[in-house]
């Protein structure tokens, strides 16, 4: 048995391991990342080596009879991170034939997929989980939450003022929206940095897509959703400001004849809810994704603090299944940065599990939340207030589920 890259010749078994494991999905290489057979007459160089290349983020496992029982996929992506652009390594396609389940194999290929991931100097992921005690097994944890508000179209004519220029969109808007959209992410930890060439179609299938122009002519803000049984729902409400997003709500108050509610997705922070006149609405609180710090002194190096701060404390990483981690870390706080060094002959202040590290680096959970709800354990007192202001709460999401 060996965890090995996947190969062009291993195409028809993943392909055979997805359709058991997710009926609906194909292996059709839609994500820009999974090789599809090769059409010998047609194909050209390039795509050749995109094929080449896709596959070193691949991994599967072979057993000793030559078959291939499990697949775990590595989606290279790259996220917006406190104001700035980092790369992150998405989990997709965790599969395994039911024959080969409960023998610890999956595990054993995520655990090479996070050295691979640091081993190719990525110090985030990010996946969707089936079940969250599954991924937390190795190291992942909660990072994201929607609230689903449930808006009577009648508490949308308030935005009767907020007249804007709407068009419908079509492909030709796809770097605009994408822009849009870029620009919105950019205020959440995690969220997916669009890339204007990809591979999906644009609006996607089955959605309806409107926008909205600012007044530099340019798209200022664009919804996605779906219009059935009296109701519109949207999950995709992007915008540059908040003339844009107001826009968008007297937008969705022209489909009263259509719908009386709107079923609208946002992140845990958004504000829709204080614009509106009535509170007493139907909000659900839906978990997102999972997070994890990959590489504890990259991950901290990439956070923004505040520059007042200075000072330090050691931090007692525990990460079995990333080894590089595991241990002591004198954590140095100047100049709005964070620098973590390995320090083995001192005592720490406060031991952490990864998980719990990946909330605070994402921002998702606050030091101050963290300590008092008993999920860090605490040597030094003396460390908790600058651990405290340290460890900020920042809006997260990710809109992709891959
Ligand atoms: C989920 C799935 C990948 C697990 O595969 P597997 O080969 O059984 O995984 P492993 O044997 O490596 O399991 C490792 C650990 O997870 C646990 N585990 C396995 N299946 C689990 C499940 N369905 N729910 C919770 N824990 C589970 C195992 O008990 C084991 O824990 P332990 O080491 O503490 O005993 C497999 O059931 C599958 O392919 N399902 C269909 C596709 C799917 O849902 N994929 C996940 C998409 S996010």
């Amino acid at each position: 048995m060996s965890i090995r890259f996947a190969n062009s010749g291993d195409h028809r078994a993943i392909q055979g391991i997805l359709e058991y494991c997710f009926s609906a999905v194909q292996f059709s290489g839609a994500e820009g990342h999974a090789p599809e057979p090769a059409n010998q007459e047609t194909e050209t160089e390039e795509m050749r080596r995109e094929k080449e290349e896709a596959l070193t983020w691949v991994l599967v496992k072979e057993e000793a009879d030559g078959r291939l029982g499990q697949h775990v996929q590595i989606v290279p992506l790259t996220i917006h991170f406190d104001g700035a652009l980092h790369a992150m390594a998405g989990i997709g396609g965790v599969a395994s034939l039911p024959e080969y389940r409960y023998g610890g194999g999956v595990m054993e290929l995520l655990r090479y997929a996070l050295q691979v991931m640091h081993e190719r100097h990525i110090a985030f992921s990010e996946l969707a989980p089936f079940s969250f005690a599954f991924y937390r097994k190795c190291g992942y944890e909660w990072g994201f939450r929607w609230h689903k508000l449930s808006i009577p179209m009648s508490e949308l004519a308030q935005f009767r003022a907020d007249k804007g220029n709407f068009v419908s969109l079509t492909e030709a808007h796809k770097e605009q929206a994408f822009a849009v959209r870029n620009l919105h992410g950019a205020r959440f930890n995690g969220a997916e940095r669009l890339e204007p060439v990809k591979k999906e179609t644009f609006p996607p299938k089955n959605h309806l897509a409107y926008g909205v122009m600012g007044e530099d002519g340019a798209l200022s803000g664009y919804a996605v959703f779906q219009i059935k049984e009296n109701t519109i729902r949207c999950r995709d409400f992007f915008y540059r400001d908040i003339q844009a997003k107001r826009q968008l709500l007297h937008f969705f108050h022209r489909h009263n004849s259509q719908a009386e509610t709107l079923i609208l997705t946002v992140p845990e922070t958004d504000t829709t809810l204080h614009l509106l006149g009535n509170q007493y609405l139907d909000v659900k609180a839906e978990a997102g994704m999972m997070v994890r710090v990959v590489d504890v002194p990259a991950a901290l190096a990439a956070m923004k603090i505040s520059e007042d701060l200075a000072g330090g404390f050691i931090l007692q990483i525990s990460d079995e299944m990333a080894p590089w981690n595991q241990g002591n870390w004198l954590v140095t706080v100047a100049e709005g940065r964070l620098k973590a060094e390995r320090i083995e002959d001192r005592e720490p202040d406060c031991m952490l599990s990864i998980q719990r590290l990946s909330q605070l680096v994402y921002g998702f959970v606050d030091g101050s939340e963290l300590t008092d709800s008993g999920m860090a354990e605490w040597r030094n007192d003396v460390a908790k207030p600058l651990f405290s202001k340290v460890f900020q709460k920042r809006p997260t999401a990710q809109w992709i589920g891959f």
